[in-house]
């Protein structure tokens, strides 16, 4: 393999080198998402094993008017990782809100949905934010104060630690203006079967979803993966009650990009994600911690799910 010219900022190219350089090799799941990650990731989307969008979804046409009621109608809707939109959208009808404020980092493709979603809905006031959300940030004077309501659905704060989920929900509380609220979806702990099935599904998509991120990272920082010498791993660890996504070296090899190198042996890993799990009351209590107080929590039948309502108890 050949090394080319890196693609990335400076920021992410000191960042990516230094977790592959780390004793226990590591990167960010954000670099799962390029172009191909993001169709890949919509693929599994689609899965039989992969439950949480299907049952979230599920969650959401069943009690939806349930939910309208408890949030109510005139809210500030911001919607935390929006991408198309689609989700939220489909909430417009019940919620009814004021004035919806997508937030993605992908700019350009938010632009598009929203300019789309406008059309749709020309009553409802739109502010798409292209920002990346996910290291704190402060809402623009455009963002309504009164009645803001943070859209987190998909158990993305599954990607942070309970210590960092902690932290974020805190910033969203600190930005939640006057009767403020959460409307979030968790995935929850289950058999460690279904976990499993759920990161490893049968014809390899997740597999291709995590074994992408190698390619990212080549065009990223100019390395030179041969993404055949690795293979997925994923699992769930019970007690940390999170499911780890790894890739794993086949043999004995050496990575290069300019600036760096590193060998890796036979077996080792590159551990490129996190899903953590909560109980029903953990989460609560986490939410708790961070200064919201839970109103509704509505799940499906097996409780493989929750998707949940809190609101920003003022300081
Ligand atoms: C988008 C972070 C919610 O953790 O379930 C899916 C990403 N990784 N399959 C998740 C993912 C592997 C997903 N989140």
């Amino acid at each position: 393999m050949q090394t080319s010219r890196p693609h990335g900022s400076d920021a992410v190219i000191a960042e990516i080198s230094a977790g592959l350089l780390a004793s226990n090799a590591h990167t960010s799941p954000k670099y799962l998402y390029d172009g191909l990650g993001s169709k890949l990731f919509e693929a599994i989307c689609e899965l039989p094993e992969y439950y949480p969008t299907r049952t979230e979804a599920g969650i959401f046409a069943a009690h939806g008017e349930d939910m309208a009621r408890d949030i109510g109608t005139g809210t500030s809707l911001i919607d935390l990782g929006a991408g198309n939109c689609a989700k939220a959208a489909s909430l417009f009808p019940l919620l009814r809100p004021a004035q919806y404020v997508p937030v993605d980092i992908s700019r350009d493709f938010l632009i598009d949905s929203v300019t789309r979603l406008q059309q749709r809905f020309p009553q409802i006031d739109m502010t798409p934010l292209g920002l990346d959300f996910s290291s704190g940030f402060a809402l623009p004077d455009s963002v309504r104060q009164r009645r803001r309501l943070f859209f987190y659905p998909g158990s993305s704060i599954g990607n942070f630690s309970p210590e960092q989920a902690k932290v974020f929900l805190r910033g969203l509380h600190a930005n939640a203006g006057d009767d403020g609220g959460l409307l979030i979806g968790v995935d929850l702990v289950k058999d460690g079967a279904v976990l499993d099935a759920a990161y490893d599904d049968a014809i390899g998509v997740t597999a291709a979803f995590n074994l992408n991120m190698l390619r990212h990272v080549n065009h990223l920082i100019g390395a030179d993966f041969d993404v055949r010498q690795w293979r997925h791993h994923a699992f769930f660890n019970a007690a940390q009650s999170r499911i780890e996504m790894h890739l794993e070296a086949r043999d004995v090899l050496t990575v290069r990009w300019p600036g760096g190198e590193r060998r890796f042996a036979r077996g080792e890993r590159i551990h490129t994600e996190d899903s953590y799990k909560y109980t029903r009351q953990s989460f609560v209590g986490l939410l708790e911690q961070a200064g919201f107080a839970t109103n509704r929590v509505w799940t499906d039948a097996a409780n493989w799910f929750a998707v949940i309502h809190a609101r920003a108890i003022p300081n």
